[in-house]
């Protein structure tokens, strides 16, 4: 699609039932972000997403998701203290997690490990600009790229990604003018998020588009209001049952009444029928 010119898109996405959605919907690629650490398990930090639960959740994307492009994302220091380390964690997303790409912030002080990465056979996508596992150092999440020297250097780091032999580039939070330089200087397939419209893919954490987070960054534009659909959900559910008015199919005995005074009571069958096995409405 890169080549043709024909934008793709990409979500986050971190479970099977949204994924199986994000598919049928022409979703190009579910990208399984370190941003799970928020949006899933509630830290405020992505540095917090354990690497087991990161690759149970790529897992699970690639099994709702089947025939889209599966992007796992490397956490926090599963890359970063030792390279053997990061080529078998590298690896148990392939393995593991059935990701079709696997995703490591990065610059240029990474192509060795990139280049190893790519000789034993592991798709990467290097995600440069703006780097949240780094957010320690760099004074907070943000923007990255606006003065010369870092935009220059974000655009080396970005030339020496495809050199050291990734597949696919991936920059946050940069004005334009770095993007226009990173494709002018590069041949991958680059995905952008806040970095304006030229990039050929666009990515966005997934919660920020169906209007789930309080706090979304400037740059995502909602499409939908999911949380307050789920809140209104929640509510009506809350009604419903103090009401004792909860809807939904009510099973009947089968023979016999077991009510006070309605004569004997059968004995209780304990054998599997076939109308008893369960069913997927979990019955
Ligand atoms: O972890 C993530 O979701 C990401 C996107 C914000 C690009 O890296």
């Amino acid at each position: 699609m890169a080549s043709a010119g024909e934008p793709f898109a990409c979500l986050t996405c971190y479970d099977a039932t949204t994924a199986r959605w994000l598919q049928r919907a022409g979703v190009h690629v579910l990208l399984i972000g370190d941003t799970a650490a928020e949006v899933i398990l509630g830290f405020d930090r992505t540095i917090d997403m354990p690497l087991d639960i990161a690759i149970a959740l790529t897992a699970a994307v690639k099994r709702g998701a089947p025939d889209t492009c599966i992007m796992g994302d490397m956490p926090f220091m599963s890359y970063q203290a030792d390279e053997a380390q990061a080529m078998h964690n590298a690896a148990r997303f392939l393995t593991e997690g059935r990701a079709d790409v696997v995703k490591i912030e990065a610059d240029a002080s990474f192509a060795p490990l990139i280049g190893r990465m790519a000789r034993a056979g592991i798709p990467i996508c290097g995600h440069v600009g703006s780097r949240p596992q780094r957010a320690a150092l760099s004074g907070g999440y943000g923007s990255a790229g606006r003065t010369p020297a870092e935009a220059q250097q974000i655009v080396d780091d970005a030339v020496a990604m495809e050199q050291a032999g990734c597949v696919l580039l991936l920059v946050e939070a940069v004005p334009p003018e770095v993007t226009d330089r990173i494709m002018a200087r590069t041949t991958l397939p680059l995905i952008g998020i806040g970095a304006g419209t030229a990039c050929h893919g666009q990515v966005l954490v997934l919660q920020d588009l169906v209007g789930m987070t309080d706090d979304p960054p400037r740059f995502a534009a909602r499409s939908a209001n999911l949380g307050q659909a789920l809140q209104s959900a929640g509510e009506d559910w809350v009604r419903r049952v103090s009401q004792r008015a909860i809807g939904g199919h009510t099973y009947t005995m089968k023979q016999g009444d077991i009510r006070p005074g309605a004569g004997v009571e059968p004995p209780l069958v304990q054998t599997r029928t076939p109308d008893h096995a369960p069913t997927r409405a979990r019955g």
